[in-house]
This record gives structure tokens, sequence and C-alpha cells, in this order.
């Protein structure tokens, strides 16, 4: 469990500034109220209102049906996902920007919504003509340029299912989740460019196929034109196919339950979980929600700064905006590339209005001074939101004043991959912000804090995060694994959602999320398990045991600290620590690997040979161990590590 103990500012609610609510969408507490209201006496009636947001070829004949913990949303409806996305717009605003996509080397592309569409019909014909039919995984590893919501956006037409991976996965971890779905198609590219340096994606494809017999095909994406290797017969160019297709693929009605896509999130075990959404229920509740918390307009020009990769580029680059018909940024590559006022330069150049970053982000850019954003004109910002992790007060200020000038509202906006789209946020023009907290739920959304048996907790006091009802976002299973899907969210505290995180109520019922009470950590807000990682230790030859926690870490919220023993006949020291960090790295992914490793004789374990992470938490954050050792099943060994531990930091 994270630092979940930490007890929350009480500060005064800062009301929304005056200039944003007069022309907000919701521009009052009471007006939130009501909606909230609404959505409570007569859930049925509030989601059939806001069902009309979509184009329906079919309307549904039932809201919800509802038998825990699977639920259908919008039964008997029919639609499909990309003409939401895209046809639907072409009268209106066919001309207008949907993405307008910045490369790493800081060329600019206008992609219009005729153009979006044309590409989406054609590759869409590709995968047909691949032979992807309507409910087939395709596996996605690509990088983040403009062919990546082409082929999520393809995928939902002909009704296939796509698993995104997020690029800065390794072979190992690609392998794990194709082996999981099996497709028989996997597009990538040659490579990606992350701060001017070649990603190898086609390289690490080759390597992860290996053991994916279900493979047979590889659409590659020329990006950065390097030599790569080529397998006849199995390796095709994205461009030569599409080159081949034709623009008309008519949009095909799809049930409102088709599975849309797969995304695999790190959980307590080892194995990565793959996330299951579907198509009416999720389209319908991001286009809501990106309308509501982020008061979208017709003129504004939309940046998420997340990576497709992950849930919040599908949702909120991806799904969301583009059912509201915005125009939306999509950036390349790293944010201090060339220099650290990237973005800065980026939202002054295409006149950004709204931005939605990460508290991480937010913590690297104050490390890195005002005077980078202060030499942009940022005066086209609006709105603001932070998603993924906590955000703490101090950076919650410094965005507000140094980003936002005290003009733009934030937006801290609390969800998970599971949730598929926020369900905790305020409402720009309507609900005080308290710097921390994610303040109040969405209507229809209904979080309690709970302690173990289910109880509510008193205001002030920390418990379990929970959501009473279903929601049309949800996650309808974990892929493959069923009882996983039961057992992980729904039998913990049995009849309500379990979240996974601790959090409290203040006395004004406003939500503070304080992090993860389960193994999984986060790093950077990229969402981690630490068997994950100790998995990976552990599959180093030198490494007899692993154990992982987490400590606090300033700019990454988070950070990896892995104990290990070693096999009898190793030798700790510089040359293996190296080694071992390094093999994490190729295992998992960059994301994943330690920021220390110690070296233990052994692990601090109770009687049954249990290891007491609690104790190597408190070693990992505070340097040594004041908590209860009476279950230890030998006391030396904590004096070990705290002595080992000492002369690795000296
Ligand atoms: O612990 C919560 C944290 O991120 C977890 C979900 O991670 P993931 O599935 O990767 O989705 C990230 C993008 C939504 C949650 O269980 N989290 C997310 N947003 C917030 C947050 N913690 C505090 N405040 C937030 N706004």
């Amino acid at each position: 469990m994270s630092d979940v103990n930490r007890k929350v500012l009480e500060e005064k609610a800062i009301a929304p500034p005056e200039g944003f609510r007069e022309r907000a969408l919701v521009g009052s507490l009471a007006e939130y109220e009501r909606m909230y209201r609404w959505a409570l006496e007569d859930a049925e009636g509030y989601w059939r209102e806001q069902a009309k947001l979509l184009d329906w070829f079919e309307e549904p004949k039932e809201i919800l049906e509802w038998e825990l913990p699977h639920a259908k949303w919008f039964v008997g409806g029919k639609l499909n996902v990309s003409y939401n996305c895209l046809d639907r717009h072409l009268a209106k605003r066919g001309d207008k920007t949907a993405i307008l996509w910045e490369s790493e080397d800081g060329k600019a592309t206008a992609i219009s919504y005729h153009e979006l569409h044309a590409s989406v019909c054609r590759f869409a014909n590709v995968l047909q003509s691949l032979g992807v039919k309507a409910g087939d995984p395709v596996a996605v590893y690509l990088p983040m340029i403009p062919e990546l919501p082409v082929v999520l956006l393809a995928c939902a037409r002909i009704g296939a299912v796509h698993s995104v991976v997020f690029g800065g996965f390794s072979s190992v971890a690609l392998a794990d989740r194709i082996r999981d779905c099996k497709p028989k198609v996997v597009i990538t590219a040659d490579g990606g460019y992350r701060r001017g340096r070649i990603v190898p994606l086609k390289a690490t494809t080759d390597q992860a196929i290996e053991s994916c017999p279900s493979v047979q095909q590889v659409v590659v994406v020329r990006r950065t034109g390097e030599a790569i290797a080529w397998k006849d017969g199995r390796d095709i160019w994205f461009h030569e196919l599409v080159a081949r297709a034709s623009e008309n693929c008519p949009a095909t009605a799809f049930d409102s339950e088709q599975p849309l896509y797969i995304l695999y999130t790190s959980g307590t075990t080892g194995k990565p979980k793959g996330v299951q959404h579907t198509s009416a229920g999720y389209l319908l509740q991001c286009a809501w929600s990106t309308r509501l918390i982020f008061d979208l307009r017709e003129e504004d020009v939309y940046w998420c700064t997340a990576d497709i990769g992950w849930v919040t580029g599908h949702s909120y680059i991806v799904y969301g905006p583009l059912a509201n018909g915005a125009t939306v940024v999509m950036y390349e590559g790293a944010p201090d590339q060339p220099a650290k006022d990237r973005f800065w330069e980026i939202i002054e150049k295409h006149r950004v209005t709204i931005l939605y970053t990460s508290p991480t982000a937010i913590r690297a850019f104050m490390a890195w001074g005002r005077e980078w954003p202060d030499r942009h004109d940022l005066s086209s910002l609006r709105l603001l939101g932070s998603v993924g992790e906590p955000i703490n007060p101090a950076a919650w200020k410094w965005y507000s004043e140094a980003i936002g000038k005290n003009r733009c509202p934030i937006v801290d906006t609390w969800w998970q991959t599971e949730t598929g789209s926020i369900l905790i946020s305020p409402l720009p023009g309507a609900t005080p912000a308290k710097p921390g907290s994610a303040t109040k739920p969405l209507p229809g959304i209904a979080p309690r804090v709970v302690n173990q048996d289910g109880e509510p907790t008193k205001p002030g006091e920390t418990g379990y995060l929970v959501i009473e009802k279903p929601w049309p976002s949800m996650l309808r299973t974990i892929y493959g694994d069923d009882e996983r899907f039961r057992r992980d969210y729904w039998q913990r505290i049995p009849g309500v959602y379990f979240t996974g995180d601790a959090a409290q109520q203040d006395a004004d019922g406003y939500f503070w999320v304080l992090g993860r009470v389960d193994d999984v950590i986060k790093v950077a807000g990229h969402r981690l398990s630490t068997m994950e990682i100790e998995s990976a230790l552990v599959s180093h030859k030198a490494v007899a045991e692993a154990a992982v926690v987490a400590r606090p870490d300033e700019v990454k919220g988070e950070a990896v600290v892995a104990f290990v023993t070693l096999r009898s006949g190793e030798k700790p020291g510089n040359e293996l620590h190296q080694q071992i960090s390094d093999h994490v790295a190729t295992t998992i992914g960059t994301i994943a690997r330690p920021a220390e490793i110690h070296f233990a004789q052994a692990l601090p374990k109770t009687r049954s040979g249990k290891i007491m992470r609690r104790l190597l938490r408190e070693l990992a954050q505070k340097g040594n161990v004041t908590g209860d050792v009476t279950s230890l099943e030998d006391l030396s060994v904590i004096e070990h590590l705290a002595r080992a531990k000492g002369m690795d930091e000296g």
C-alpha cells in the first residue's frame, strides 16, 4: 500500500474562475447536483437521454441488463463506433481538422475528418482482405503516429477487437500479451522516435512473435526508413496495402455489446490482465464525459499528452474527442525534445485551448523551472486536466499559476483502465476545486469509501474506494478469465466494484484518492505490478529470490525498490547490479527498471515463509523498521538489510 495514511489537506474550496464559469456547459454546482439527482433517481431515464449523443442504426430496446458482475448496456441497440467518430461529422465538419499531428522533429500535419475517414475506410478494407473478421483480435504495437488512431478506428469499423501494446514494452511483455489474445495480424512500424533516437519496434516484434504461433501476418508502417529484417510472406508494408485498397467501406451495424478492444493492464499477479471493453456503453460514456469534463466547444484545440498505448489515449485521444468532432493534437515525442519547453511551444504554435496531462509531467516541469513556460504565449489555454495518479497540492498550484495563469480551472480526473472513462472529476464551471482531490462523482456514478466489511467510513477516515452501481463504460470481463474478473473486482467486498484504491471522503463529500491498496504501483503514472517485476528479477540467472516495493518519488510519484538474494556462488557488485537492472528493462520495458536494487543475504519472512513486504516497504521508505516485527522468523534479517541498504546509499 502506498502512503495511504497521509493526511489530506483540508483546504478551502476554490471556485471556478468567473470568466470560465459564465460560458461553461455546466455553470453552477446546483446544475451539477440536479444532473446527479436525476441520474440517481432514474438511472435508466438519464442514460436513455444521454444515449442521444450517439448515432444509432437501431435504438436500444433496454438500457441495462445487470446480473452482477455482468452488465449489458443499451441492449438491442446497433451502431458503428467508427461511424460515430467519423462519418456522422462529414456533412457538418468534413474539412475540420480531426488530428493535428506534431512529429518529434517539429513538423505539423493536419488531418481533416474527410481525410481520416478515407484512411480508416482504406485500412478497414485492408484488414478484411487479410481475413480479419468481426470479433477477431488485432495486436497493435505502434509509436504515436497518425496510423495508430487509423488502425484503431479501422478495427472498430469492421468489428475487429484491437489490442494495443504500449511501444515502451519489451519483446517479452509484447509476446505475453499476444499469446493471451492470439491475433492473426500484428500491426507495427519499422521504428519510432524517442528523443531523436530510434526505437526498433519491428525488431522487437520479430523477437516477440517467435513465440506466438497465432501470428500469420505483420503489417509494417514505414516511419524511420531504417533497414529492418523482413520475412517474405509474413511481413507486408502498410503503405503498399493501403495504396491498393478502396476508400469505400460502408460502416456495418454492430450490437451495443460488440467487443471493441482488449487492453492489458497490471494486476496483483505477474500475469497482466486483458481488460475487455465493448462498444456502445464505452463510446457513449467517453463522448459524454469528454464533453462535460473538458467543456468541449466546436472551436477547441484539445491536447491529451498520453500515449495511445494506455487507456487515457484510447478514451481521451481517440474515442471521446473524435465522437465529439473535436480537433485533437497528437504529439509523437518527449516533453524535453529538443528542449524543455516543447509542450509550451506546441501550445503556442497550435493555439491549444485544453491541456490534459499527468502529475509526473507537471512535477518534472516544476523541477525544470518557470523560465520554460514563461518564454511562450499560453493565452490560448482555457482548461487544464490531470490524470493517472494523485496530484499533490504543490504541483496542482504550480500548474494553476505557471500554466493556467489562474484563469484556467483544473480538472483532476480519477479513473482506471477498467472503468473505461472518468468517474470522479470536477465539472470545470461548476465544482469548486480542492487541490489534491478529484472532488465529486459524475452523474450516474456511485462511489463510496468503505471498510473491509463494506460499511461506510466516517469523513476523514481512510477506506477502500468502491463503486456501487454499474456504469456504461465499465469493463465487461477479463479476456479469457471471467473468474479473475469476479474475484478481483466483485468478491473483495461482495456486491460492489472494488477499485483497489484507498480513499477518504471529507466533510463536504469530496473524494481524496490516496493510492493503491494492492501490489500495483504507479511509476510516472504507468501502472506496474510488483509481482511482474519480481518474476522478471527471478528470471535472471543470478537471482534466487526477489521482493519489490514502492517508495515515494518526488517527480515520478513512486519508484521501484527491489530487494534480491543471489544464488550461491554469485557475487553482489556493480556489474551484476547493472545486469539485473537491464534484465528487468528487457523483460518488461524501461518503465519498470528499478530505481534501487539492494542485495540481501535473506528476505524477511514470516514463520510460514511469506515475505513481509510491509517491513521492506518501511525500509525502502524510511531507511529503518519501527513497525511490528513479532511475526518475523529471523529478526537479524532486517538488521542486515538496513545495514546493507545504508551502505548501498552511502
Ligand atoms: O490508483 C489510481 C490512479 O491510477 C489507477 C488506475 O491506473 P490505470 O488503469 O493505469 O489508469 C490510468 C488512467 C486513468 C487508479 O486505480 N489514478 C488515476 N487517476 C487518478 C489516480 N489517483 C489519484 N487521482 C487521480 N486523478
